[in-house]
């Protein structure tokens, strides 16, 4: 199997981080090299961005200020850290990645999709993932989820009901769009039962756990 840029995708509690820990347990026993990472951040100086975007008041930046911060931290960490891994033939699971903004910058702060996928465009040509998850949630369970995680990566989870809901909507928009690339997992299910489903897309589903697929 070639390397494969994989992302993962979905509302604040929806498990992207949980079942990318799940999946790159699967690829270490199965001796598949592989780095996970995540958006924004990646890098040092990608990180330090995601300080500035994550933490604090909800409306600290303009949405366009905000959409070229995220830009920023992404020309970083696909320069710096997704090439590189691709190159080396090592998997990228990836935690967030352009979808996201699409999904909150430009349908939640109404910075329109066309502006940013011609920013996008402008910035990386046709660098894409080759698999992006969408783990699919109600936003009141993926909220009553998030909230009972301590952290201080609180803002876009302060942002109220309507903003929650048009962002499901916005990436389930993006999924029926491209649905060669996007693949909609339903992630109301306990765990082991979204892991299995997210193994099953990536053709890693063994009946016989230990077994190779
Ligand atoms: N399938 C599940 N059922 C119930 N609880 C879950 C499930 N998956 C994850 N959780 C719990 O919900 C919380 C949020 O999960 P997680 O951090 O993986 O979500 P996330 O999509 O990464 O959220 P965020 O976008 O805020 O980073 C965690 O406390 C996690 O243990
Ligand atoms: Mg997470």
């Amino acid at each position: 199997m070639t390397a494969t840029f994989i992302t993962f995708e979905g509302c604040e509690g929806s498990g992207k981080t949980t079942q990318i820990r799940l999946l790159s347990e699967v690829l270490t026993q199965r001796g598949m090299p592989h780095i996970v990472t995540r958006e924004p951040g990646g890098t040092e100086g990608a990180e330090a961005i995601r300080a500035l975007v994550t933490t604090g008041d909800a409306a600290a930046w303009s949405p366009l200020a905000e959409a070229l911060l995220f830009a920023a931290a992404r020309a970083d960490h696909i320069e710096k850290r997704i090439i590189p891994a691709l190159q080396a033939g090592q998997w990228v699971l990836c935690d967030r990645f352009f979808d996201s903004t699409l999904v909150y910058q430009g349908v939640g702060k109404g910075l329109g999709t066309p502006f940013l996928m011609q920013l996008h465009h402008l910035l990386f040509g046709n660098f894409k993932p080759d698999l992006t998850l969408l783990l699919d949630i109600q936003p009141d369970v993926g909220l009553a989820r998030a909230v009972q995680r301590h952290g201080d990566e609180t803002r876009f989870e302060s942002m109220g009901m309507e903003f929650h809901h048009a962002v499901r909507d916005g990436f389930l928009a993006l999924a029926a769009a491209e649905a060669d690339r996007i693949q909609v997992i339903k992630a109301d299910n306990d765990e082991p039962t979204v892991h299995i489903s997210i193994l099953r897309a990536l053709h890693l589903y063994s009946e016989n756990p230990g077994m190779p697929s």
